[in-house]
């Protein structure tokens, strides 16, 4: 069906009375939707923006632009002295497909996804809930010094410098990766100078890199089982084959016939095992350093939590014992600052140093800069080091109380792991008792408890338990909070 009357058309879509879309807009998206359904064919001539105006009962001006919008699109046309008409848009012409073809859209979306992005989706660990009761992984973001935070972005802004807001560095903003350099060798032990050191929005961005810039398509990756779920998303997303490695009391633990086929990567979290908590011991260190010397492979250490270490001082890197230059470390300011900061180091070995700066701004084109700029004064101004040690003290004390909290509801037999760093403690959970089923249910009830068995690459492998995160809780609610998780496990222990 064509359109006889412009005019009758527009009377019967526009809305006239205050707080709508202004009448202009209205004309023009109903004309152009006129045109794009074909109501309106090419080469109609469309009444003089002055009739317009009259027949609708409207300003000449409201008329006028709402033609000039369409004519700057490339919807209508002038022709001198002739007047204004729809113009020819047709499409240049494309193959016809045969009679038999798929719907080209699917209205669920999945079948569109390619088969990493299903399995991307399928398997997605992130939750959606990132605060409070007991959301493992996030610090308290309320305590950090936003003051101090506020009066450096101001000293920033106060001087006009382009080079903070443009694209930055390869590798990042120079003084930050000098002070994270500092930072590394003297907190962790890092073998590095500040051209190693690469700045990254977070681990993810790291682990990314590494692999896009080491790793071919069909290599494969060995990661701990449990891990922590972030890395194996990452590297099926690209195209890399997750090989699980269970985890004992002194970490990832080789069997022969993993010995026997190196693999490209070996993803693996020393300092603090993810999510179990425990650190590998000497002998496996030195035993991964060597295999991965004399096999050529690459080991990627992610140092996530290490500062928060309680009793004892915390342990130095796998990077700082490696004499090969294998080892690939990651960190992050996502648990000592803030996760929606987006700031992660990468350390590489010295060789790789500038492809690896080429690589990140070559891809992503750096990250914030202007944040990376108030990061290093807060580095180099000693906020950084004050504000993990208050932090330090006060997860210790939240460490204690829901520690407390869990002995009141449990005796012995429940397993408690990861209680000497982090910032979550893995409650163990009997065979019989379904952590998802768990898990839903707490969430009902408001209380985040992820279910160990999902960082587990598969069912078989798979414990029983919750991973109760303790540092964005504040002191007086974990009792409470976990007096109503312990009486939705008690529900579930029975069955
Ligand atoms: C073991 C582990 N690695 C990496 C990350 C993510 O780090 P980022 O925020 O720097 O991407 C997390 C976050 O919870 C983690 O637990």
């Amino acid at each position: 069906m064509r359109i006889a009357s412009l005019t009758d058309f527009l009377l019967m879509r526009i809305e006239r009375g205050a707080g709508g879309t202004p009448l202009n807009r209205q004309i023009y998206q109903a004309i152009r939707e006129a045109i794009l359904s074909q109501l309106l064919p090419a080469g109609w001539q469309l009444p003089s923006s002055r009739d317009l105006a009259r027949e609708l009962g409207i300003s000449r001006n409201t008329a006028t632009y709402a033609y000039e919008q369409l004519i700057a699109e490339g919807y209508l046309e002038t022709r001198t002295g002739a007047g204004t008409f729809i113009a020819d848009t047709t499409p240049d012409r494309i193959p016809e497909l045969g009679s038999n073809q798929p719907p080209l859209t699917d209205p669920s979306g999945e079948s569109e996804l390619s088969a990493q992005g299903a399995q991307l989706i399928q398997q997605a660990g992130v939750s959606d809930l990132q605060w409070g009761a007991f959301m493992p992984g996030v610090p308290d973001v309320t305590l950090f010094p936003h003051k101090i935070w506020s009066r450096l972005q101001n000293k920033h802004w106060r001087r006009s410098r382009p080079e903070l807001l443009t694209y930055g560095d390869a590798g990042g903003y120079l003084p930050l990766r000098a002070a994270v350099a500092d930072y590394l060798r003297m907190a962790r032990s890092v073998n590095c100078n500040a051209a190693q050191v690469i700045i990254t929005t977070g681990i993810h961005q790291s682990l990314d890199i590494v692999v896009k810039l080491l790793g071919e398509h069909g290599d494969s990756a060995w990661v701990e089982d449990p891990c922590y779920w972030g890395t194996r998303s990452v590297l099926n997303s690209l195209g890399i084959k997750p090989v699980a490695i269970p985890v004992d009391a002194e970490g990832m633990r080789m069997r022969q016939a993993d010995l026997l086929q190196p693999p490209r990567f070996i993803c693996a979290s020393p300092s603090h095992q993810y999510p179990l908590g425990m650190v590998m011991s000497l002998s496996r260190r030195r035993m991964l350093l060597e295999y991965a010397a004399s096999r050529k492979v690459w080991i990627i250490e992610d140092d996530y939590d290490s500062e928060f270490r309680y009793g004892s001082r915390p342990l130095a890197s796998l990077q700082g014992m490696d004499r090969h230059e294998r080892v690939l470390y990651m960190g992050t300011f996502s648990k000592t600052m803030f996760p929606g900061l987006r700031i992660g180091f990468l350390v590489v070995p010295e060789a790789l140093a500038g492809a690896f700066a080429t690589g990140v701004s070559e891809l992503y084109r750096g990250s914030q800069v202007f944040m990376q700029a108030i990061m290093a004064d807060f580095m180099s101004e000693g906020h950084f080091a004050s504000h993990i040690r208050r932090m330090r003290l006060l997860y210790a004390e939240r460490l204690q109380l829901l520690q407390a909290a869990i002995a009141h509801h449990f005796d012995e037999r429940i397993t408690l792991t990861g209680g000497e760093a982090g910032l979550h403690l893995t409650l163990g959970l009997p065979a019989q008792c379904d952590d998802l089923a768990i898990s839903r249910a707490a969430r009902a009830a408001g209380i985040v408890a992820r279910p160990l068995s999902r960082y587990y690459m598969s069912a078989d492998s798979a414990h029983n338990g919750l991973l109760l995160g303790y540092a964005c809780v504040p002191n007086e609610q974990i009792g409470p909070a976990f007096d109503r998780l312990a009486n939705i496990i008690k529900a579930h222990w029975r069955c």
